[in-house]
Formats: C-alpha cells, structure tokens, sequence
C-alpha cells in the first residue's frame, strides 16, 4: 500500500458507525493508566519562576495585525509564555481523586503532546536543548548545544528567538480510545500550536512553524532519535516553530540540513519515566503514524487574506485571563439561547487572516470548513447552516450536498448559508455519539475537509488538517470565554452519517472534529484548586 492509501485506510477503519464504534479497549484499565507527566530521568531541572503578573494585553489585541512590543528573552518572560500555553490551568479534585487540567485542552485530558525548546544561552540558562516539565513548571536540560552550533541556526531563523517544538505520545490516548487515539492526538497538537502562537502575541513575539522541516530534522534537533524509549512510549515529532520578534511572510521557512547535521553529535541527556506498567499494542497507530511522516519539503504555507475582524469582542477584557479561564463544558443549560452577534463573533474568530495569531503559525493553507447546528441563536432562525472559512464559497459546495438546501446567505459578505431550516438538536446529538452537550448549547458544528483529496497527495496533510482542526477549536474556546459562555471539543462522532446528513460524498468532505458552545451549567460537586499549589518555591 501506498502511504496515502494507508492513512486513508486507518481514517476508514478508526470511524465510528451507528452499529459499531472504532476499536478500543471497552473498559478503563486504571491500573495502567499513563502518567499524564513526562520526565526525563537524570537530566538537570531548572525551575521556571511562575509569573506573578501576568502581560497585560487587552483581548481584543490577541488578534490585531500588530503585536506589543517584543519583550527580551530571560527565564521569566519564558516562563510567563510556557505558563500561559502549555502549563497547568487548575486542579480538580472529587471523591478522593485529583487531576490536573492544563491551559490548553485535550480529548479525555489524557495530554499526549509534550512541549521542547532549543534556547541560546540566556542569563541563568545554558544554550541547550530542553524539555519542558509542566507539573515543575520547570525546564530540563537534554543537551547543551555550544553557540557555534547554536549561532548559523538562528542567524538563519531570524537572528533572536528560540525554537519550540512538538511531540506526541500516542499511547497516553491510545490507552482510553484505543485505535482512533492517533486522530485524537493530531487535533490536540492543533490545540497546542493555537495555545503557543497566542502565548507568544501575548509576549510580543511570533510563532512561525517552520514549514518545510522533516520529522527527521526535528528528531535530530531534539535527540528523540537518540533517546532510549519504553516501548510504544516514545514521543513522535510533531512540528517545530521559531519563536521570535515579529516577521513578515518570507521569514525562512525551511532547515538546511547543514545547520541540523551538528546537533546529531550532541550528547543526549535523561531516561524517559516508564508511563504504564503495562501497554496494549495497537499496531494499526504506528502504521498510520509512519505513513504520514513528513519528509523535508519547501515550504507548505501560503499567503493568507488581510481581512479585518468584522465582529469585535467584548471590550474591557484582558487576554491573559481569557487563556487561564478556558475550560470544558461539561453541561449546557438547554433554557439559554446567545445573540445573533455573538454566534456571528464567533464564526469569524475562526476565519485565517494574514498576520493575526494564531495563523501566523502557518501550517498549512486553511482548508476545513463548518457545518453548523444552530439551536438557540436569537435572530437566527434553527436549523443547519454552512461555514465557509476556508476561503472556499458556496458554490464549491451547493453541487456536491443535496438539492433540496436553500444555501441562503444569512448576512451580506458573511460566508455563512442557511442549508435547511428546522430543529437539529437531535441530529447534532445523534451524531456527535449522543452526547447531550451537542443539544443543549446555544449551537454545535461539524469541521469539515477535503481529506481523500489533499491526503491522497501528500499523506502528511492527514495530520496537518487535524491540526487545523485543533486549532480552531481552541480559537473557539477562547471566543466563547470571552462572551460569557463555553465550549467543549468533541472527538466522538459518527464519521459517515455527517456525510449522509449533507448528502456529500467522503471522497469530497470528511468531518475530522465536532464542537459545542452554550451556557455551561457548572458542576458544583467538583472542588478547584490553584495550578501550581503543589509547588512550594
Ligand atoms: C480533541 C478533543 C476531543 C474531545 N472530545 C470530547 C468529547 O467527545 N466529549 C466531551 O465531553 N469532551 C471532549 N473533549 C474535552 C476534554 O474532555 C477536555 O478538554 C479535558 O477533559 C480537559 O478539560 P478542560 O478542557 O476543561 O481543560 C475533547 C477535547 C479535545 C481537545
């Protein structure tokens, strides 16, 4: 099998069907639960100090076209960035249990992504390669990298700035969702890069994935190439991004294999901690991981529009709150509806504009699109409506789904269409595996992609469109603290009966992520506590 007809063969058999979910274990095997923690064993900590105060950036500024000033590079302004995206938020605590929830958000919060940088060497900090540990707070040192290795890399990259990339443990999900856990971990790393391109606009910096890279460059930056791992315990790279002063679009957005070379000889420091006594082999997960490897390329980005925002947030709030507060909805009040303006806010959070984070991370060419369950939206009438964010319009879509949809324009210059008016709170339900929460908010939606198209190509773009997936997820999570309400991220659904509901053909759309937004009825037999009250500095 070609690598495009393999990771369209995993998508295929991980589907969930009315009669028949995707395979997974059926039960929680508690006792081999994986530590949610990395730690690299033996190599040195340093501790991040946790940021008193927090950058004072109005949230309407997260997506303006200018950033603030760049603030200079030091353990704290590190620290403070860290904290905001890839830190801990709170901890929960019910009936003897305690856990830890973390600024961004993760299917079962079982976090499988885990965050490394390679810094120059700053006051208190030596060059090197590290590993951030959230539960310290604290960064860990896997190698040094000597400025004469360090120094043509970064002159390359910009000059100032650091590198922050991504890996993944797919076992963490593996553990609960057994085969559809890969899809799951890529719409969390989509999550992840949205939480650090805002964490670095809050900084005054920018986050730029470097395109082009190859997973094996960025296995030699980190030396997971060279790391002893447990088996089926190993972190896989994701992505690599330059975390700098702002730039414009033709920042580097490659690694010539000459600057990477070097770091192959770096001595590598630290065991991984063992996860789980015990892991389950699902096989089908590292086929579909090595068949949607990437390989070094020139540059995937592409030059986005420079629309501006049409529907302001709420005025007075401040971003760093917004980021702290964001949390899951367990529960909607199904008695609540939102306003037309809000619902419309919302939408266009999602909407990629040229040098706005967290698109200034430039994955890849926008390419998912919404299909929307709209139940309490007063001034909108209920019913199924369609979402194109993409840049795509109406009529790439009206002769692929059923006749029978109006495709309505809802707001002149606004690309959203009516397809069918009516309640859909049971559809959305149904779909979304029955879970309430897709009925009872103010709206649900369906992201949606050309996935046998681009993958059929290029079969890393299956990670890619998860990833944009992810990352607009947490652009709505984030929108919808900041009017008031909350959202939930949904990854159980049902794949074909979307397709059967449009009356598309999978060969043209796929839904890849569901997601929620209303009024959250809290849960008041749940205690919260502090992020960091376990660190007594
Ligand atoms: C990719 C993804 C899929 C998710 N799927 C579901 C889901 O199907 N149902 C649900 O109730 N929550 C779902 N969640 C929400 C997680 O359970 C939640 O993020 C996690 O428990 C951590 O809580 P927090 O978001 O409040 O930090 C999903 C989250 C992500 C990122």
């Amino acid at each position: 099998m070609t690598g495009a007809e393999t990771i369209l063969a995993y998508h295929a058999a991980t589907r969930h069907h009315f009669r028949r979910y995707a395979r997974s274990a059926g039960h929680m095997d508690w006792a081999n639960q994986p530590n949610p923690f990395r730690i690299y064993e033996g190599a040195e900590p340093i501790s991040l100090p946790l940021p008193s105060v927090d950058p004072d950036l109005p949230y309407a500024d997260l997506y303006a076209n200018d950033g603030p000033p760049a603030q200079p590079f030091s353990i704290a302004t590190l620290g403070s960035f860290l904290a905001l995206s890839m830190g801990l938020s709170a901890w929960k605590q019910a009936g003897g249990e305690r856990w830890a929830l973390r600024i961004h958000p993760s299917s079962g919060n079982l976090h499988p992504s885990e965050c490394h940088l390679i810094l120059p060497a700053i006051e208190g900090l030596a060059g090197g390669v590290y590993h951030y540990a959230p539960y310290f707070h604290a960064l860990c040192r896997r190698a040094l990298v000597p400025s004469e290795v360090w120094f043509p890399l970064s002159a390359h990259l910009g000059g100032q700035g650091c590198l922050v990339a991504l890996s993944t443990i797919f076992w963490r999900e593996a553990w609960k969702y057994g085969e559809r856990a890969y899809r799951y971990c890529n719409l969390d790393t989509g999550h992840v890069v949205a939480a650090l391109a805002l964490a670095a606009r809050l900084h005054g910096w920018q986050y730029r994935c470097i395109s082009g890279a190859g997973d094996n460059q960025i296995s030699a930056l980190l030396g997971l190439d060279r790391t002893a791992w447990h088996p089926l315990e190993e972190e896989v790279p994701d992505l690599i991004a330059w975390v700098g002063p702002a730039a414009g679009e033709s920042a580097p957005q490659v690694l010539p294999e000459e600057l990477v070379r070097p770091f192959v000889h770096l001595s590598i420091q630290g065991r991984p901690n063992r996860l789980s006594p015990q892991v389950v082999d699902w096989s089908i997960i590292p086929e579909a991981d090595a068949a949607a490897r990437k390989p070094t390329t020139p540059a995937l980005a592409c030059r986005l529009s420079a629309d501006a925002v049409s529907y302001p947030p709420p005025p007075g709030l401040r971003a760093a709150a917004v980021i702290r507060q964001r949390r899951s909805a367990q529960a909607f009040d199904p008695d609540r509806s939102i306003d037309a303006d809000v619902f419309l806010a919302l939408l266009d959070r999602t909407r990629p504009r040229a040098g706005v984070p967290p698109f200034t991370a430039r994955i890849f060419k926008p390419a998912v699109d919404l299909l929307l369950f709209v139940h309490r939206v007063r001034g909108i009438a209920p019913g199924l409506y369609f979402f194109c964010r993409s840049g795509k319009g109406a009529d790439d879509y009206r002769p692929l789904c059923r006749s029978e949809f109006a495709w309505a324009a809802v707001r002149p210059g606004f690309p959203l269409w009516l397809l069918q008016a009516g309640d859909c709170t049971h559809d959305a339900m149904t779909l979304s595996c029955h879970q309430e929460i897709a009925g009872d908010g103010a709206f649900a939606l369906a992201m949606l992609a050309p996935l046998a198209a681009l993958v059929g190509a290029r079969p890393f773009l299956y990670r890619h469109l998860h990833w944009e997936c992810g990352l607009v997820g947490q652009l709505l999570y984030l929108e919808a603290e900041a009017h008031g309400l909350r959202g939930t991220g949904i990854g159980c659904f049902f794949d074909e009966p979307v397709n059967h509901l449009l009356g598309i053909d999978p060969e043209h759309l796929q839904s890849l992520y569901h997601f929620t937004i209303g009024h959250p009825l809290e849960d008041r037999r749940l205690q919260t506590l502090p992020a960091y009250h376990h660190l007594h500095r």
